[in-house]
């Protein structure tokens, strides 16, 4: 079978199976099976697929058909412009979280010390250490979590110091710059997730408590300890998130709160200044 028709006949599987965007998963798996780039699809598209080839596309293309995110078959997510490796241990970094990463750039350009708190596959950190040539300090409570981060630093040569902890109760420094995406889906709304989000990605990454703004008022004072006067907290909130993280900087010495949309419209990132 070419490369062509395999595309043509797993993008009919995944469409039957109402995955989205079956043609583009088809072509991804696909490459992934073939071990090659996006170009190779239009430059060879007779090239007959090897027996081994085509186990490893079926395979792929069944457990996307199960569910399981294209992300965790092929473990790569690209992020603000930077290819990072992803496993079931870790979020895959979503588009929105860019926003995050540009309020960074944006209102502490000079930082050079940052700390991101809850950091996944560290796509935030990474990202921003690289940008802002700073050195950086990331935590999470998974183990595993931190293991694929520290793989994307070390790939992505950023400057990152890992700590295994509750939030930021590891660290002492202060930092110029903290960001965080902590975990904001509120537990009653788990069991609607989509299939590829409830049923995959890690519970720790998701599950956010009663109200889904619960660790943000954990988060804050701890950022109150950690900050420098003048330093800036920027996280990541869900679409319901906005009234109980404000609340969280109104019980301390915070200025400059500001909400930012995404390109949905949804409230996407709050952040404040730290002036005690
Ligand atoms: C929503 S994910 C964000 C991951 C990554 N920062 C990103 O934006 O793609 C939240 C992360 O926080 C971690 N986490 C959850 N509770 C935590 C806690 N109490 N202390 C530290 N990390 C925690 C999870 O393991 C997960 O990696």
């Amino acid at each position: 079978m070419t490369a062509k028709t395999a595309v043509q006949q797993g993008s009919d599987l995944l469409a039957g199976a109402g995955i989205s965007e079956p043609r583009l998963t088809a072509e991804v798996l696909l490459l992934h099976a073939l071990h090659k780039e996006r170009i190779y699809l239009f430059s060879h598209p007779e090239h007959e697929l090897s027996t081994v080839e085509w186990i490893h596309y079926g395979r792929y293309l069944h457990e996307r058909m199960q569910g399981k995110p294209t992300q965790y078959i092929t473990r790569l997510q690209e992020f603000y412009g930077r290819p990072f490796r992803v496993s079931p241990a870790v979020l895959v970094p979503r588009p929105e979280t860019e926003h995050t990463v540009e309020q960074a750039l944006q209102v502490a350009p000079r930082a050079k010390t940052l700390l991101d708190i809850g950091t996944g596959s560290g796509a935030l950190v990474v990202t921003l250490a690289l940008e802002l040539k700073a050195r950086a300090v990331a935590t999470d409570l998974s183990f595993d979590a931190l293991q694929v981060a520290r793989g994307n630093a070390a790939e992505l040569a950023a400057r990152v110091d890992f700590v295994q902890c509750d939030l930021a109760a590891g660290i002492q420094t202060r930092f110029d710059l903290i960001v965080s995406n902590p975990p904001y889906i509120p537990d009653a709304e788990i069991p609607g997730l989509q299939t590829e989000v409830r049923d995959f990605e890690p519970h720790l990454a998701l599950a956010g408590g009663a109200l889904g703004t619960e660790i943000y008022h954990r988060i804050v004072p701890q950022a109150e300890r950690l900050l420098k006067p003048g330093g800036w907290l920027i996280f990541e909130i869900g679409y319901q998130g906005e009234a109980g993280v404000r609340e969280a900087f109104a019980k301390g010495p915070w200025q400059d709160i500001t909400l930012i949309h995404d390109l949905a419209g949804l409230p996407r990132v709050l952040r404040g200044r730290y002036t005690p």
